[in-house]
């Protein structure tokens, strides 16, 4: 058993697969007030996985639909403070590469639970699976959806998990990384 913010998840209860046609009926109950991650889930997810543009994970709770993540690949321009950082180790590439999170949703009645943190560890573990035995991968990348409710502006959750600010703005979406380094 977990023990994660609200309720005992049994690990065992969830179930991760990649996006199939056979989840149609799925993707259509799946509830978020962001109307544009449910219409990227209905209308682009399975597309872009067959374009092989980004992969997408469902994931099942009890057998219902509470979250996705979206991922694909990325590189980060090094410059300002993490180009002097990388410089004092002798590190003069101009972009290391990154995994990113395209999209990642967590149903509206599932959320605060804690699902959206261990969709995190799942990320960081895959991109840790790259780095270890595929190719070389650094950080991970996001751009993280600002909201003026607070409860809806995912920087404060990726702030808690340790991700950076890596070009600082107000609106819209604010880019941020996570070194997988010091993870
Ligand atoms: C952002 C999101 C993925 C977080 O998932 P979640 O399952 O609700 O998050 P968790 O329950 O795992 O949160 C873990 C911790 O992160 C922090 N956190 C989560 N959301 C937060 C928020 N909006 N503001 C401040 N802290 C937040 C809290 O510390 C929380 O622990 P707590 O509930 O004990 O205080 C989810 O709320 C969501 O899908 N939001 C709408 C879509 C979105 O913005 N996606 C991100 C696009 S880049």
């Amino acid at each position: 058993m977990a023990k994660i913010s609200k309720i005992q998840v049994n690990l065992n209860d969830i179930k991760i697969v990649p996006i199939n046609s056979k989840y149609n009926r799925d993707l259509i109950d799946f509830k978020t007030e962001i109307t544009e991650l449910k219409s990227f889930l209905i209308d682009d997810a399975l597309e872009n996985q067959n374009q092989k543009i980004s992969l997408t994970f469902l994931w099942f709770y009890k057998d219902q639909l509470i979250g996705y993540v979206s991922l694909l690949n990325d590189k980060i321009n090094l410059e300002g403070n993490l180009k002097t950082y990388f410089k004092e180790k002798d590190v003069l590439y101009k972009s290391l590469p990154a995994l990113k999170i395209g999209r990642l949703c967590v149903h509206d009645s599932f959320r605060r639970m804690g699902f959206g943190r261990l969709m995190m560890v799942f990320v960081i573990q895959k991109a840790e699976l790259i780095g270890d035995n595929i190719a070389g991968c650094r950080f991970i990348t996001l751009d993280a959806k600002r909201n003026t409710k607070k409860e809806l502006d995912s920087i404060y959750f990726y702030k808690d998990i340790g991700f950076k600010v890596l070009k600082e703005r107000k609106k819209g979406t604010t880019p941020m990384y996570f070194d997988l380094k010091i993870y």
